[in-house]
């Protein structure tokens, strides 16, 4: 897929309708921000370049049409796109139809909606392509190696979305570099300077994690002995990244959602709560849409905090980053351990190529590091553990029906093809001598 093209300002208060919408254009390889009212939308629009809004009218509180006129006020190049449930009986509607803007009247089909984007797009004045790049991300970026397409689009993301606060939710499998983004958009940005904290969510014990995460003021409860910051307070001004959100007991989703929704921050027992500005960055590898629709997750808050959602692919899906990653923590476990020179033998790295990863990222660098531990000059299949070399067969349910001969032979032959039928290659992954393999084949 192309690198994601024009960023676009989705605003509706209903979250299902953003969610619809998000999906969409998502899958139409367009970048997307939601915001469920005009103030998070125009603080949005502030900080971010957006080349189409797409907003509903009816909003309680400032309505979408006071958002239309903020937008043609300060951004007059950025393309208006109504969405109206209503298209008789809104007086708005009038000033839409008579050719100011366009709008799409709910419900309406994928194709009405891409073809709506598209046309409205077309009056947009400035192009991501006038814009250009920014990242030039090349082979390294704030720590991160990579340079498969699948890299570059996250890296993309990044320089999108590092000079703002909208807040952002990473999902991804575990060790496929969740905390590293979060940091890169912290450091890249403009708030770099300020504090970036990272908290577990599930490592603090559940019954102290508002307090910690708040603060608490003297007398709050039992053992509340002095007024104490919360990591919200540490991190002001910069970035709080709420690692393993997914873990978050109901008190503490609760008050989450008020910081989100009120930009404020009330210490546990205090009378009044305080303005804070900050970068709100939320991490999970479970999957936090099926917790919201099975209720295990606030949905509100689930919407709250996908403003922006950045997804870190599994490595098995950016598999040419490989060799590039290998390097890298050659280059950098080699200095540790002196050994400066190490270098890393070809069939080594295919049967890291080979490899499925389930560890992603934090399981390759852990097998190198050991390599490089176990090696003299040059890193060999034998300095890799077994389970990487002799990855079990995943066994299907008519498996358990069949005799251990009959799944060796099957999977002696499944190890030839995949070495191209050499026999020597396929002994040495089997560990049997070339004897022994032909005698088994015959
Ligand atoms: N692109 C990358 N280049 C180099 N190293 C990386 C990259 N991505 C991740 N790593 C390394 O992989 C390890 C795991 O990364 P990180 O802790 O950010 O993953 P995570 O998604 O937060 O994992 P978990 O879900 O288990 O918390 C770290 O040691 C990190 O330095
Ligand atoms: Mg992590």
């Amino acid at each position: 897929m192309p690198i994601k093209k024009e960023n676009i300002l989705i605003v509706d208060d209903d979250y299902d309708m953003l969610e619809l919408l998000q999906r969409n254009l998502d899958s139409h390889n367009f970048h997307t921000y939601k915001a469920a009212s005009v103030t998070d939308a125009i603080d949005i629009l502030k900080t971010s370049r957006i080349h189409l809004l797409i907003t509903d009218l009816q909003m309680p509180g400032i309505n979408g049409m006071e958002l239309i006129k903020y937008v043609e006020e300060h951004f007059p190049d950025i393309p208006k796109l109504v969405i109206t449930g209503f298209p008789s009986v809104d007086g708005a509607v009038n000033a839409v139809k008579s050719g100011a803007l366009d709008y799409l009247v709910k419900p309406f089909t994928r194709d009405e909606l891409t073809e709506a984007v598209e046309k409205s797009l077309k009056h947009s004045k400035v192009t991501p392509e006038a814009e250009k790049k920014v990242s030039g991300a090349g082979e390294s970026y704030a720590g991160m190696t990579g340079s498969s397409e699948k890299f570059e689009e996250m890296i993309d993301l990044i320089d999108r979305v590092k000079n703002n606060r909208a807040t952002i939710l990473i999902q991804g499998e575990s060790g496929t570099g969740k905390e590293l983004v979060a940091r890169a958009i912290h450091y890249k940005g403009t708030f770099a300077a300020n504090p970036f904290i990272a908290v577990n969510c599930g490592a603090i014990p559940e019954n102290l994690l508002e307090a910690e995460l708040f603060g608490h003021v003297k007398g709050a409860f039992t053992g509340a002995t002095e007024t104490r910051k919360g990591f919200f307070q540490a991190a002001a001004g910069g970035t709080i990244f709420l690692d393993e959100i997914g873990t978050a007991p109901a008190n503490v989703q609760t008050s989450l959602l008020r910081v989100l929704q009120e930009k404020e921050v009330r210490m546990l027992g205090a009378q009044k709560a305080e303005k804070i500005q900050i970068r709100i960055i939320a991490a999970t590898n479970s999957d936090l849409f099926q917790m919201a629709e099975k209720g295990s997750f606030r949905k509100d808050l689930y919407y709250r905090l996908n403003v922006v959602n950045i997804n870190t692919p599994p490595l098995r899906e950016r598999k040419e980053d490989i060799p590039l990653l290998v390097k890298n923590f050659i280059r950098k476990y080699g200095m540790e351990y002196n050994r400066p020179n190490l270098t890393i033998s070809e069939k080594a790295i295919q049967l890291l190529h080979r490899h499925s990863w389930p560890g992603n990222i934090r399981e390759l660098e852990n097998v190198v590091q050991r390599a490089i531990i176990m090696s003299e000059r040059s890193i060999e299949l034998e300095h890799f553990p077994d389970y990487l070399k002799y990855p079990a067969p995943t066994p299907n349910s008519d498996d358990l029906h069949k005799p251990l001969k009959e799944i060796e032979k099957e999977y002696i032959l499944k190890v030839l093809a995949s070495v191209g039928n050499n026999k020597t290659k396929a002994a040495e992954i089997l560990q049997i001598d070339r004897k022994t393999l032909r005698q088994k084949l015959h």
